[in-house]
């Protein structure tokens, strides 16, 4: 089984409101149709997120203004989830939208039906959702997701698709000498302009670290050129190993 997370990053344009990103997730569809396993896909929210979170006080204490948040944002993740699963049907990737407001609260978790779809053949399509934590609504970020289901159905590798090359020594948006860091295993510079509500590429690095812990290769590669993901233990491989 392989896990894939598709990050926002990548999906969206991330500072327009629900702007889809169609032909670069058709693109990483027709990649990961290629691919002969399992499968686990957990996307992100991007525009169709965090900027909503932001404006109503995401995460926060329930309260008028964070409930009608809650209403947005998960509707505009199911919105968002739907155009993907519409890609995969078309590719003929059949799947299951399995959104954590429904599996996960307080610290409660059951992904136990994950397994079930998966035994029958069917994709569980996971992603960045809403969520009830205490007095809290929470935001659930696809990393976590992508953790949870590592921890529990140990695949043979985790893959997030973002917008950038892998992680370099600093941000390389912001920066043009930054470097590409091939192997990482600790440092690194994150000057985010925008922090966004699930915290960046810091929270991102520190996901990847607790699922490579486990044993479990990780990497980020640009989800622009998905077909990197066939390069993953070569010599040319462009992208980030944890
Ligand atoms: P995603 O939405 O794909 O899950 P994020 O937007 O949270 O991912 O993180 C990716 C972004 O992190 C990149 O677009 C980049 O601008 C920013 N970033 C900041 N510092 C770094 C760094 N050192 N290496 C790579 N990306 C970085
Ligand atoms: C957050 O999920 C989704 C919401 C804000 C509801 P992620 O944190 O995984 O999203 P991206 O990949 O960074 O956009």
């Amino acid at each position: 089984m392989i896990v894939i997370k598709l990050g926002g990053s990548v999906i969206t344009q991330k500072s327009e409101y629900k702007s889809f990103n169609g032909a670069v997730v058709e693109k990483i569809v027709k990649t990961l149709k290629g691919i002969n396993d399992e499968m686990i896909i957990v996307h992100g929210g991007g525009s169709f997120g965090h900027i909503k979170a932001k404006e109503y006080g995401l995460p926060g204490y329930a309260s008028k203004e964070t409930i009608i948040g809650m209403s947005i944002v998960h509707n505009d993740m199911a919105d968002l989830n739907l155009k993907i699963s519409q890609i995969l049907y078309s590719n003929g990737i059949y799947s299951i939208a399995l959104p954590v407001s429904s599996l996960v609260y307080d610290n409660k978790k059951n992904y136990t039906v994950f397994r079930r779809y998966l035994q029958l053949g069917i994709t569980p399509v996971s992603y960045g959702d809403t969520y009830i934590h205490g007095n809290k609504i929470g935001i659930y970020s696809g990393d976590n997701i992508v953790y949870d289901v590592a921890r529990r159905f140990h695949p043979s590798a985790v893959v997030f698709f973002s917008d950038v090359d892998g992680i370099y020594d600093k941000n390389p948006k912001t920066n043009p000498d930054a470097r590409l860091l091939k192997h990482i295993t600790g440092e690194f510079q994150h000057d985010e302009m925008i922090p966004d509500v699930t915290g960046g590429i810091m929270n991102k690095y520190r996901k990847m670290k607790n699922i490579s812990d486990l044993g479990i290769p990780v990497y980020l590669i640009n989800g622009l050129y998905p077909e990197r993901i066939y390069n993953i233990g070569k010599n040319n491989f462009t992208g980030t190993v944890v």
